[in-house]
């Protein structure tokens, strides 16, 4: 699907960029594809970024969540993206040249929000590929993520259905449940590929 500001060429581009990662390091990447408009769409919707103040992605492979997230927020918004992996960050930099992204691992979201002068954020939007890692590595970025997020502040995270079944996802779904005071799946959206739904998880106001 064509996008506003990317030219068909260019979108053909950036999933080749994609692909060449995955097949470099499939763990890593986590999908042979950017996800889609739809997915990217209705994540950020559900995210409702009108009217919060600070915003953080993690894995922003090459910014199609990125771009939505920027089109959505407010002007006054704080957001920076974290993105280990630097061919990427070079990606999402260029679809979005006004984000401002890391080169860093999400486990370091505290020092990089601070780093903006803020202790807390309302909404953290992540596609990280959870089921190739490791059980204390999944531990580490959530609680993390958790850490950063203020009072009432909202993590998204999406999964793949057919991956649900897999036991490092099984692990991660406990761990997320676990970890935080409410947790919603969203609606499953199967133009994706591969088919995909969202985790909303809610950090209890005090
Ligand atoms: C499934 S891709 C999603 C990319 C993009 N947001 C999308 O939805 O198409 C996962 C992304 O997470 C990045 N990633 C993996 N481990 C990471 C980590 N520990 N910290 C930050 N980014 C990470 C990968 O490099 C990749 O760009």
């Amino acid at each position: 699907m064509r996008r506003d500001n990317v030219s068909a060429d260019t979108e053909l581009e950036y999933n080749l960029r994609f692909f060449t990662q995955f097949i470099i390091n499939p763990a890593r990447t986590g999908a042979i594809l950017p996800s889609s408009d739809k997915l990217c769409e209705f994540m950020t919707d559900l995210a409702g970024l009108g009217d919060v103040s600070t915003v953080i992605e993690l894995g922003s492979g090459t910014g199609v969540i990125t771009e939505k997230i920027m089109r959505k927020k407010a002007g006054s918004t704080t957001f920076f993206a974290l993105e280990i992996n630097p061919a990427f960050v070079d990606a999402t930099k260029r679809k979005c040249p006004d984000a401002v992204v890391y080169q860093s691992s999400a486990e370091n979201v505290m020092k990089h929000l601070e780093m903006h002068g803020e202790s807390g954020c309302d909404r953290v939007i992540s596609s990280l590929p959870w089921s190739t890692f490791n059980g204390e590595t999944q531990q580490l970025i959530l609680d993390s993520i958790y850490d950063v997020l203020k009072p009432g502040g909202v993590f998204l995270t999406y999964a793949y259905v057919l991956g649900v079944v897999a036991p490092a996802s099984w692990r991660f779904k406990k761990k997320l449940y676990a970890k935080f005071d409410k947790v919603e799946t969203s609606k499953i959206v199967w133009s994706n590929i591969p088919p995909a739904f969202i985790y909303i998880c809610e950090k209890a106001s005090r």
